[in-house]
């Protein structure tokens, strides 16, 4: 809080991310419906008190002309939110090129692209362009709204060259830059033709933030190794200027899963399903349709485990949410034919005239059917082959107080290190022992459970996203003092 003309302020948070909170729809010419999505992020700022967020970025949708973007603008300012037009070209070579075919999977241990190199470093040149042209547009917008005293926050992938151009609008301004996927090893990170200037890029940031030690751990090795800087404790250090590099692992509103099991729409669905499902154990896996997520992997598992296991294989269904995701690019496509080819294969190998081993939805749930879904379910499947943190494992867990169900994820998933000791940690390549991992959650004694999901439970309630988000700014608030009070002395 700063104290001003007496009275007290809070301080403003410019919160920039590629997608807005809120999706758009337009309805007609000026009129539009809004429907804001309650992410991870939002549910952070939501809770914390000490800030006011306004958030800038990408509306999700093509508005070119003036009438639309002004009323669109307008609509908006009522959530605090304030659009970044981009148009259809920049946004594919922007989103679905650079950001979603190169920077992910790369940022995931997928390697670049390797057919047709020399279409692929062409289109590679004008994507990475294009890149830059965006992240410039949405300092454009950042620079248009900042007052003196703000702290401006950057997420994620597809804005690692936003800290250099808000720099270089004004020096002063509180900068700082998290990223939501995994930092990979130099090693891969090195193979990137772009990846100096990337560096370069965030590192005009005062403060960088990861959601593990080892993700900060090979930025730093990245930039000693590829820009010859040195690395600190405290970051990255260039003549004399010290970027503060370091891990603020993000959770979830825990409260908000525990108090919805409360809702009358929520115990409806429990009791629903819960007839649906007699006399069958449920698993679930819950994932955007995305190639990191490991589900053809999981779905193997399963089909293996019920090869091995007949006795199961009416005792048991696995539900599977899928959610579409970046549907425009050629990878995510292919990605869902295989994935319905094999969920197809087993379906018709294991299922009955009255039942199916695996309900497989291409789409989301609202909040009320994903969270009874979540307390009925006995065991979770979290395979990602890559991922940030995943906080469906989170989720999975705030709402287990009553079943106490078994959580089996991935050790390459974020989450593993702050849930390894309660979960059943598992390696999604190795089908066989993902498969026996499933055996072992389903015949897990009531005791070896408590016990699990006490451990989880309480980290999922007491490290929660409001805390992320709090420590994040007041650690960069922090360092611009501390950077200030070095210059001086
Ligand atoms: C990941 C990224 C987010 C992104 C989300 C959904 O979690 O870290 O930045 O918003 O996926 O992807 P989309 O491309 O639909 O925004």
């Amino acid at each position: 809080f700063d104290r001003q003309d007496g009275r007290l302020q809070r301080q403003r948070l410019l919160v920039v991310a590629n997608r807005l909170p809120v999706s758009a729809v337009r309805k007609g010419e000026d009129s539009w419906n809004l429907e804001v999505s309650v992410g991870g992020l939002v549910s952070a700022l939501l809770g914390v008190n000490e800030f006011e967020a306004n958030w800038i970025g990408w509306a999700g949708v093509n508005v070119t002309d003036e009438i639309g973007q002004r009323s669109l603008t307008e609509a908006l300012a009522e959530k605090r939110c304030i659009p970044v037009f981009l148009d259809q070209e920049l946004v594919h070579q922007y989103y679905n090129g650079y950001c979603n075919n190169i920077l992910w999977p790369l940022f995931h241990y997928l390697p670049l692209p390797q057919e047709d190199r020399l279409a692929t470093t062409r289109s590679f040149q004008s994507q990475f362009a294009a890149y830059k042209e965006a992240n410039q547009m949405f300092a454009d917008v950042v620079n248009e709204h900042y007052q003196a005293g703000d702290v401006v926050w950057c997420h994620d992938y597809h804005l690692m060259f936003l800290p250099k151009c808000l720099k270089e609008y004004n020096s002063e301004m509180k900068v700082g830059w998290f990223l939501h996927t995994p930092f990979p090893s130099s090693e891969i990170h090195r193979t990137l033709p772009s990846r100096s200037e990337l560096l370069r890029a965030v590192l005009a940031a005062d403060l960088v933030g990861f959601h593990t030690y080892d993700y900060a751990r090979h930025f730093v090795s990245a930039c000693t190794r590829i820009l010859g800087l040195e690395g600190t404790p405290e970051g990255v250090e260039d003549q004399g200027k010290l970027t503060r590099v370091a891990a603020f692992p993000i959770g979830i509103d825990s409260d908000r899963f525990i108090r919805a099991l409360e809702l009358p729409a929520v115990k409806y669905h429990i009791k629903e399903l819960q007839e649906r499902f007699a006399g069958r154990k449920v698993m679930l896996g819950v994932d955007r349709l995305d190639m990191i997520k490991g589900i053809p992997q999981k779905i193997l598992a399963f089909e293996k485990f019920l090869e091995e296991n007949p006795d199961w294989r009416d005792k048991v269904v696995l539900l599977q949410i899928a959610v579409p995701t970046r549907t425009d690019v050629p990878e995510y496509q292919k990605l869902t034919c295989q994935v319905h080819e094999i969920v197809g294969r087993i379906n018709g190998r294991f299922g009955t005239l009255t039942a199916v081993p695996i309900h497989h939805l291409d789409r989301s749930l609202d909040f009320p059917a994903l969270c009874a879904l979540y307390a009925v379910t006995d065991v979770a499947l979290v395979t990602s082959l890559r991922d940030g943190m995943n906080l469906v494992s989170y989720e999975f867990v705030a709402c287990q107080a009553s079943k106490k169900g078994v959580l089996i994820l991935s050790e390459f998933a974020g989450a593993a290190q702050s849930l390894g000791a309660g979960a059943i940690l598992v390696n999604p390549w190795n089908i066989t022992e993902l498969a026996s991992s499933i055996g072992y959650a389903l015949t897990m004694s009531a005791n070896e459970r408590e016990k699990r999901h006490q451990h989880n439970f309480l980290h999922v309630t007491t490290h929660t996203s409001q805390e992320w988000a709090e420590t994040f700014v007041s650690e960069l608030n922090d360092t611009v003092v501390e950077a200030q009070l070095r210059t001086r002395h």
